[in-house]
């Protein structure tokens, strides 16, 4: 029993780190691409055929379920390998739902018409792929009426937090922040869209100053999925080991890995 956690590089380690504290139990298997990162500079097809081949290896390591633990991948692919690629037996499941449910103020499968909620005024925070694919906005728009979402696409904030330049990471964020108070000068709550930028959150919430709700994915996340396997216990795989699993360089990938989640962590090539 163990269940795929992808991610272009570390971010998904954010989620990574949430899924194993809410179950302790279960054996994950993480690939992080770190080869191929950012995905948010690729184009849909390129996004599509590297999380593809991620999501077959993590079924050769015997998880029948795969969550894509990055936005961009959930953006540009998701929605065309469940309608033309998961064989019946599998499913790959997005990062999206759980955090605008939250925002929303939905539970789980509620499918009921869009309505007005708290929030008026959202920040996104995400790749320029996320940002241009609207993703964010159509699943918002399903469950919700009336809310502006003002998008800021952070260029080079996966980059660097990839080659453990933080003192960049940092600059860029606050860069960022500003570009989108220009647009949004009072945003009520923001939205860290890449499961990489839940490692630069106190900056975030610094920048944007403490009125501003920030929702982070990693816990939502990890209580969706928790409520997932115990409706469809099944779709926990054959796997019973946890691993970690690079494309990059297993000693510098580790390395970094180690330090964001402040315990040893071994990746192996992928
Ligand atoms: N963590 C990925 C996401 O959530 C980062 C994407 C990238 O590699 O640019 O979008």
């Amino acid at each position: 029993m163990a269940v795929g956690i992808f991610d272009s590089g570390l971010g998904g380690l954010t989620v990574l780190d949430a899924v194993t504290k809410r179950l302790p139990d279960v054996p994950f298997v993480y690939f992080g691409d770190n080869l191929h990162a950012p995905y948010g500079v690729r184009d849909a097809d390129d996004v599509y055929n590297l999380t593809t081949a991620a999501t077959e290896r993590l079924w050769e390591a015997g998880c029948d379920l795969v969550i894509l633990a990055c936005n961009t991948a959930s953006a540009a692919a998701l929605r065309r390998m469940q309608e033309s690629w998961v064989p019946r037996d599998k499913r790959v499941l997005g990062v999206f739902v759980p955090l605008i449910e939250a925002l929303t103020e939905r539970r789980w499968g509620d499918n009921s018409p869009p309505r007005e909620v708290a929030v008026k005024h959202v920040a996104l925070f995400a790749t320029p792929a996320t940002v241009s694919s609207r993703a964010f906005q159509r699943e918002l728009a399903f469950r919700a009426i009336g809310v502006d979402v003002e998008a800021q696409a952070c260029g080079g904030v996966v980059d660097a937090i990839e080659d453990g330049d933080m003192i960049l990471a940092e600059a860029l964020v606050r860069s960022h922040v500003d570009a989108l108070k220009r647009k949004m000068p009072t945003p009520e709550a923001a939205i860290l869209g890449c499961t990489h930028y839940p490692l630069m959150q106190d900056i975030f919430q610094d920048a944007l100053g403490p009125d501003v709700a920030v929702y982070s994915q990693a816990n939502l996340v990890a209580e969706s999925l928790a409520d997932y396997l115990e409706r469809h216990p099944d779709m926990l795989g054959s796997g019973t080991e946890s691993l970690f699993l690079t494309t990059g360089d297993p000693a510098k990938v580790s390395q970094r890995a180690t330090q964001f989640l402040r315990r040893r962590i071994t990746f192996q090539p992928a």
